[in-house]
């Protein structure tokens, strides 16, 4: 299949929204846990929104993304964790 000219934009627009994300307004942002959200999980990629995903789907990406930080030796604590996996829970879908 060849891409036409205006698959071509749709897939560029796409690609802005996504790079945007990471200055969006998330909710409560003067708490604990979405402080530590907005410090930690911005290391490698855009701010993921908490309404994104479920909390079940927060759970594996949690677990996914110590995993990744292990691997490049960022620290990250167990209550830190917790505070951004209480944070997200709380906004979920
Ligand atoms: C060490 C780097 C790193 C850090 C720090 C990190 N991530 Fe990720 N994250 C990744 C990588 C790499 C992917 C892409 C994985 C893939 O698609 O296979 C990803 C993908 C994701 C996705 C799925 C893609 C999406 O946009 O829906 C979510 C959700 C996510 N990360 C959330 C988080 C959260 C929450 C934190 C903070 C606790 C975090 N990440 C911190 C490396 C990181």
């Amino acid at each position: 299949m060849v891409f036409d000219e205006k698959a071509l934009v749709i897939i560029l627009m796409s690609l802005l929204l996504i790079a945007c994300a990471g200055t969006q307004t998330i909710p409560e942002p003067e708490s604990p846990g979405a402080k530590l959200f907005k410090e930690r999980c911005t290391k490698c990629h855009g701010l993921p929104g908490p309404k994104r995903h479920t909390p079940e789907q927060w759970k594996g990406f949690l677990v996914m993304m110590e995993k990744f930080m292990l691997e490049k030796g960022i620290k990250f604590l167990p209550h830190e964790k917790k505070l951004i996996q209480e944070y997200l829970y709380r906004n979920a879908r």
